[in-house]
């Protein structure tokens, strides 16, 4: 069975609960037991953390022997040199999401440390951005 991981950066713990126009009002837990549902073929291990160098101890932890992760970093997306290191140190692919379009946000979330080290990005498809990269690793 193939093993995937969701990755998930600060604030993002309080999907459903933060700015719900733009993120909805789902929260995390529920959207992931539908999806471990839905995708019962593949194993989907989740971990979530606002600290930058819990994320980047979890990318080196499983950057080596699983099958894909589904990072979305959330603002340290924009800021994170570290984050961009440890995508790039790895071996296991990287898709990169964002609930939101961030494009057609403020200019700072234009600018991406993940991307250039990502296998592909999906953004602004809300929490079906998360599955759409499940399905790119079936
Ligand atoms: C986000 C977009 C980021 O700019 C923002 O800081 C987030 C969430 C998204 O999923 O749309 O926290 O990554």
């Amino acid at each position: 069975m193939k093993k995937l991981i969701i990755i998930n950066g600060p604030n993002l713990n309080l999907l459903g609960k933060r700015e719900p126009e733009i993120y909805g009002s789902l929260s995390f837990t529920e959207f992931l037991s539908e999806i471990k549902k839905k995708y019962d073929t593949v194993a989907i291990d989740y971990y979530q953390s606002n600290i930058e160098g819990e994320l980047i101890d979890k990318l080196q932890e499983v950057g080596f022997s699983y099958d894909g992760i589904i990072l979305n970093a959330a603002a340290y997306t924009h800021t994170s040199v570290g984050l961009g290191d440890a995508v790039k140190a790895i071996e296991s692919p990287v898709v990169e999401v964002h609930i939101s379009n961030t494009f057609s946000r403020e200019e700072f979330r234009h600018q991406s440390y993940i991307s250039p080290n990502a296998k592909g990005v999906i953004l602004g498809f809300g929490l079906q951005g998360y599955e759409l990269a499940i399905q790119s690793f079936i």
